[in-house]
């Protein structure tokens, strides 16, 4: 890894074993943009990538000169308003009321190591020798802004990661209306674009399309990261596919409102923009004060979509989430939630923790109920203290009856809500996010609590903590059932309101850093009804999240799935529920529910009480499987094979890092007759390994089932005396192959 700097020609170039990224300070000192991708060799002298050409009807800079115009020319930062009609990635309102600014290259350092952003998540390092860090310093001369762009390469893998600071060292304040975290200008548009969108309960679902000239974008307004979009995108060329091929990904680590956009110009240059959202994005810096950007991660893959995931999975996994729980395999846990929803007792409780911890099961999740006046979502929001008529004992009565048992207590709360019906809400009515002179909406009958105010994140803190302090309790579930509306703080002034959005998520991240640091030993699992705020910024925090509400398995399969592409399988919180599923009351066999849920962090949404003794068995038998292989399948090399989006069969797999072990799962949604024989072309082995398929006990070597496939006929679809058990719709299979050295 190295970052050069030319000082003759003002050019930087950074590179590792995997990428290259050429940038070049322009005639006007603005920061061209000369190339990213594949590693190439280091020349003094790069500028010749700097075309430029004289063309009608185009506005330019220099009088004179007839060729120099920065709408045809690729930049780091792009600014509106000066000879560049694309969407820029700054815009500073000033007080004369001009947008336009002019940030001209000053100086530069290189750092050993990433610095932390102050307040925000990131991926971070924890030896300086795994990344450096370039700081680009350029100024506005006319307001004295100073414009800081930050480029950390890591030592190995096609990672780059960017963020800007803005400071006013200005006499005077602005406002600054736009300022994303990366700008990337390519120079063609020779891509599809792919998208991870939905709502809630079919969340991160694979949208693929050409881009195309004008501008194509992903956008959430909700205050959440949202259901709808996730801060990720993807550029692949046309003929590349899972395995290879040129792909760039494009992660945001950030959870607010944020926009991610393709703009190809009618020249066909691509303009990637990816930061919080500009849409009633308004933030005031007066003379002194500083704004950082979140941080956006850019991965190269030139080995398909499978490498590009395999690099965001080994990041996030290991430098982006932190923590004891970081390496750790995750605890089966059981939740109360679909096995009592708000209809519960203590004893109840207990009943189902006693089975679970029967079957194996390591720990036990109190969902929502426990707490004020909740028996409904009309109430009780805001009043983290247990609700006595159903806990005689409280959290800490429980958590004891729960740890004496053998396993570990986990709890629900959603710490960001309020109910109108709570004591909090009738102590401080003006906790809520509402505009003065207009009514408030609700979601699920509660309202946002203020969380740019750190006076409420106080509060919600020091009743967290006090029950944390009290009682065992080894795990959180942090849950936000609804998105952000009538946005207004009664904290701020009126020219500071565009400030909220970002100083609510602000607020968040607060509340997670306190209580992260103050109970280091407890796993978070971040919610927010199910999938609604599944990104990077919170995985900082949480290691892990509840990937949707969605448990039903054929369902899953394609959240799952979808949700992969950027994010590793140890976050990806996933269970086994009951059938009929509760979502979409469709009936699967419970091993199939299973087969899917173990491709994640694995439990239980049901009351294991409900269940016949055979299926007790059979859950008996799961959770014996997901010990013995949830460090292979959460930490292992995840590889997808065939894709729900595609076809009636999924199929995916993971691999141990010293390749010595695999597990495939594959899944068939329909059933057919007299079907076509199938097999499986696996991915990730040793060649020369024999591995014995512990399904069949068939010895194969690894060039085998890479190149001839895994046969997964099941010889059964062509018979007129009626198939054995498992066939039919819904069918899944584990095939667990493990290196045989005895061959
Ligand atoms: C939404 C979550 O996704 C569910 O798992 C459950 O915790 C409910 N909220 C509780 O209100």
């Amino acid at each position: 890894m190295s970052i050069q700097f030319n000082e003759q020609t003002r050019t930087f170039h950074l590179f590792n074993d995997s990428i290259s990224y050429i940038m070049t300070v322009l005639p006007n000192h603005h920061m061209g943009q000369l190339y990213f991708g594949r590693r190439i060799h280091h020349r003094d002298d790069f500028s010749y990538l700097l075309e430029m050409s004289p063309r009608p009807m185009t506005s330019c800079l220099f009088e004179g000169d007839r060729s120099f115009s920065l709408e045809h020319t690729k930049q780091e930062y792009g600014v509106y308003g000066t000879t560049d009609y694309r969407r820029p990635a700054v815009e500073v309102l000033q007080k004369n009321g001009s947008r336009l600014s002019d940030f001209c290259y000053q100086s530069h350092t290189v750092t050993a190591g990433k610095p932390r952003l102050e307040g925000l998540p990131a991926t971070y390092t924890e030896e300086d020798h795994e990344a450096e860090t370039l700081t680009l310093r350029l100024e506005d001369p006319v307001t004295g802004v100073v414009l800081k762009l930050l480029y950390t390469i890591f030592e190995k893998g096609g990672i780059l990661a960017r963020s800007a600071r803005l400071e006013n060292q200005g006499r005077e304040a602005v406002h600054l209306t736009t300022a994303m975290s990366l700008c990337l200008d390519l120079p063609d548009c020779d891509y599809e674009w792919l998208q991870f969108s939905g709502a809630w309960a079919r969340e991160r679902h694979l949208k693929v399309r050409r881009l195309e000239q004008g501008i194509q974008a992903v956008e959430s307004l909700r205050g959440n990261s949202s259901h709808q979009h996730n801060p990720f995108i993807v550029l692949k060329r046309p003929c590349a596919d899972e395995f290879q091929g040129e792909v760039m990904g494009f992660s945001l680590v950030y959870s607010g409102n944020f926009l991610a956009q393709a703009e190809v110009d009618t020249h066909d240059t691509t303009r990637v923009l990816l930061g919080i959202s500009p849409m009633g994005f308004d933030w005031k810096l007066e003379p002194g004060e500083s704004f950082q950007t979140p941080e956006a991660v850019t991965v190269y893959s030139d080995k398909g979509l499978n490498g590009m995931s395999q690099t965001f999975h080994r990041l996030y996994r290991k430098r982006l989430a932190r923590g004891c729980w970081r390496d750790r395999p995750r605890p089966i846990l059981i939740n109360n939630w679909e096995a009592t929803y708000f209809d519960f007792t203590e004893d109840r409780l207990v009943e189902i923790a006693a089975k679970a911890k029967e079957s194996g099961v390591e720990l036990f999740v109190l969902d929502d109920g426990w707490f004020g006046k909740r028996s409904s979502d009309h109430a009780g929001l805001g009043d983290w203290v247990a609700n006595p008529r159903r806990l005689a004992g409280g959290i800490t009565g429980l958590a004891r009856r729960i740890e004496d048992m053998g396993m570990k207590f986990g709890l629900w709360f959603e710490p960001e809500m309020v109910n109108k019906d709570s004591d909090l809400y009738r102590a401080h009515p003006d906790w809520i996010l509402e505009t003065p002179g207009r009514s408030a909406s609700h979601g699920r009958n509660q309202y946002v609590l203020d969380f740019s105010r750190k006076e409420v994140v106080d509060c919600i803190y020091g009743m967290m903590a006090k029950i944390l302090e009290e009682a065992k309790v080894s795990y959180i579930k942090w849950d936000m059932n609804r998105s952000i509306t009538e946005c207004y703080s009664r904290a701020l002034p009126a020219d500071r309101q565009g400030e909220v959005f970002h100083r609510y998520i602000l607020g968040v991240y607060d509340l997670y850093e306190r209580l992260t640091s103050r109970f280091p030993q407890v796993l978070f699992e971040s919610c927010a009804s199910g999938g609604g705020r599944f990104d990077p910024g919170i995985l900082y925090y949480a290691p892990q999240g509840w990937a949707s509400d969605d448990s039903d398995a054929v369902e899953r399969l394609k959240i799952q799935y979808g949700t992969s592409y950027c994010y590793p399988l140890s976050s990806i919180g996933s269970h086994v529920s009951v059938a009929p599923n509760h979502q979409v009351f469709r009936s699967t066999p419970l091993k199939t529910r299973a087969n899917v849920a173990c491709f994640g962090t694995f439990g239980y949404e049901l009351d294991l009480n409900r269940l016949s003794p055979k299926e007790q068995d059979m859950v008996r038998e799961q959770i014996a499987f997901m010990k013995e292989y949830r460090e292979l399948l959460q930490f292992g090399t995840f590889y997808r094979l065939a894709s729900p989006f595609e076809g009636n069969i999924t199929c995916w797999m993971v691999v141990s890092e010293d390749q010595t072990q695999a597990v495939v799962g594959w899944y068939r949604v329909l059933s057919g007759v007299n079907m076509p024989y199938t097999r499986v072309r696996l991915q990730g082995l040793n060649p020369d390994f024999c591995y014995r398929n512990q399904e069949t006990g068939a010895l194969h070597y690894g060039d085998e089932l890479m190149n001839l496939g895994l046969i997964t006929s099941d010889g059964q679809s062509g018979q007129m005396d009626g198939a054995g058990e498992g066939y039919g719709d819904f069918m899944s299979r584990l095939y667990v192959l493990k290196r045989d050295t005895s061959r």
